[in-house]
């Protein structure tokens, strides 16, 4: 898969560090050369001969090495990679990118490279939440740097949370998407996927049916075309796929602010079940039931995300795509609902009972654009999301390369 690929790996001062050797592994294994470069923190937790004998070539670590720069100097080091991969990328790593330092070989190299970098954060919970690590990160994707992880779960330090780097599998996964030539090499697409959740108190929700599926095929499908893709979820049934940049939020308003987050863009494909409505007067406290009668809940309409990115006057992303499931009269809904939000695609499934799609593994939909409705067969979930992803690249080509 990553036959002839090469990759400048900076491994960070954290305990994830021990990884970086499994990943070296797995790299190499996968056809990769790996240049391996270990900051002064780093080499406190991996040797520079445990590196350098899986990687099977010298391990880097000083700026100032007169050795290292007569034979390779640091600004080729930092072009003669396909990719670079920051892992672990720490919390100070990560400020250092974020403020543009170039006090070490690695910053330097981070600094100097034209390449596209791949972090793979690894901090305790707290770091990770600290609005300055907040601040880094997404100055770090405005800047186009893609991220794998962190995962939530049980730390070397003994507290839980969101911090522990991804696993070997996931970070080769990002790697393999983002070195992945087609044609939406260079694009940007928004997915918005999932069901929202919208508090009726702090134990309680009101939400839409929606596993995910459907959107996580399409990002995925998105993905294997080259595209660099922001999959912005609600809590889905679905693991998101790797190989994505993952937003994850719970309502429609928290959904819409991650989408204006992500953009610009060159396509969103809005593939959501948000709850058009959420509670008004959501309860601070649990609601108690020995408080006699039924709670009163008041709706309050939830923003509309396909419609406001549909109708932004500047900055409006090339296609906008959004799903409509229907019950009846799927075609004619459909296209009453394509102009009604201003979308440009609209693809319609007829989600009724007896069709056994909700929940299921297939879809049977109809591609509603200008040009008219499209109906295709029914399909795994997956090849639905192959098709659409690959309409969208031939709507997106240049001139003269549609339909290629
Ligand atoms: O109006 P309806 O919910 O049927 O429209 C479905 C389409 O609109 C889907 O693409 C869905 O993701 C999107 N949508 C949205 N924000 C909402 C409601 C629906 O983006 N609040």
């Amino acid at each position: 898969m990553l036959t002839g690929r090469r990759i400048l790996l900076i491994i960070g001062g954290g305990i994830a560090a021990y990884k970086a050797l499994e990943l070296i592994r797995r790299l190499r294994d996968a056809g990769a050369a790996v240049t391996p470069v270990l900051t002064r923190a780093g080499a406190e937790f991996v040797t520079p001969l445990s590196v350098s004998a899986l990687a099977g070539v010298r391990v880097y670590s000083d700026l100032f090495d007169l050795t290292d720069e007569a034979e390779m100097g640091h600004i080729e080091l930092s072009r003669a990679a396909d990719l670079v991969v920051v892992a672990p990328a720490t919390a100070d790593l990560m400020a250092k990118m974020a403020q543009g330092h170039a006090d070490d070989l690695a910053s330097t190299l981070l600094m100097a490279t034209d390449k596209r970098v791949l972090i793979a954060p690894a901090m305790n919970v707290r770091m990770w939440e600290h609005p300055a690590t907040r601040r880094n990160l997404a100055t770090l994707s405005g800047d186009g740097v893609l991220s794998v992880g962190p995962n939530e779960g049980g730390m070397a330090c003994g507290e839980f949370g969101t911090g522990r780097m991804a696993e070997v599998p996931e970070i080769v996964g990002a790697i393999e998407a983002a070195l992945r030539r087609g044609p939406l090499a260079g694009r940007h697409v928004i997915v918005t996927s999932g069901p929202t959740h919208e508090p009726i108190d702090p134990v309680r929700y009101i939400a839409n049916r929606s596993s995910g599926a459907q959107g996580a095929a399409v990002a995925a499908a998105l993905r294997d075309l080259g595209a660099r893709v922001s999959f912005v979820t609600g809590p889905a049934a679905v693991p998101p796929p790797p190989g994505v940049e993952v937003v994850r939020v719970e309502t429609a308003r928290e959904m819409l602010a991650a989408v204006e987050a992500a953009l610009p863009a060159d396509a969103v494909v809005c593939a959501a079940a948000v709850a058009d409505w959420r509670v008004a007067n959501a309860g601070a406290q649990k609601m108690k039931k020995d408080k006699g009668g039924a709670p009163a809940l008041a709706f309050a309409e939830n923003p509309d995300i396909l419609a406001h990115v549909s109708g932004l006057a500047e900055g409006r992303p090339g296609l906008v795509v959004g799903f409509a499931a229907e019950t009846q009269d799927v075609v004619a809904n459909a296209e009453a609902k394509r102009a009604r939000k201003g979308c440009d695609w609209i693809v319609a499934n007829d989600v009724s009972a007896a069709t056994g799609i909700m929940g299921g593994t297939e879809n049977a939909v109809t591609l509603v654009t200008a040009g008219g409705a499209e109906e295709w067969p029914r399909l795994p979930k997956a090849e639905v999301a192959r098709r659409l992803a690959r309409r969208i690249a031939q709507a997106l080509a240049p001139a003269g390369e549609a339909g290629a």
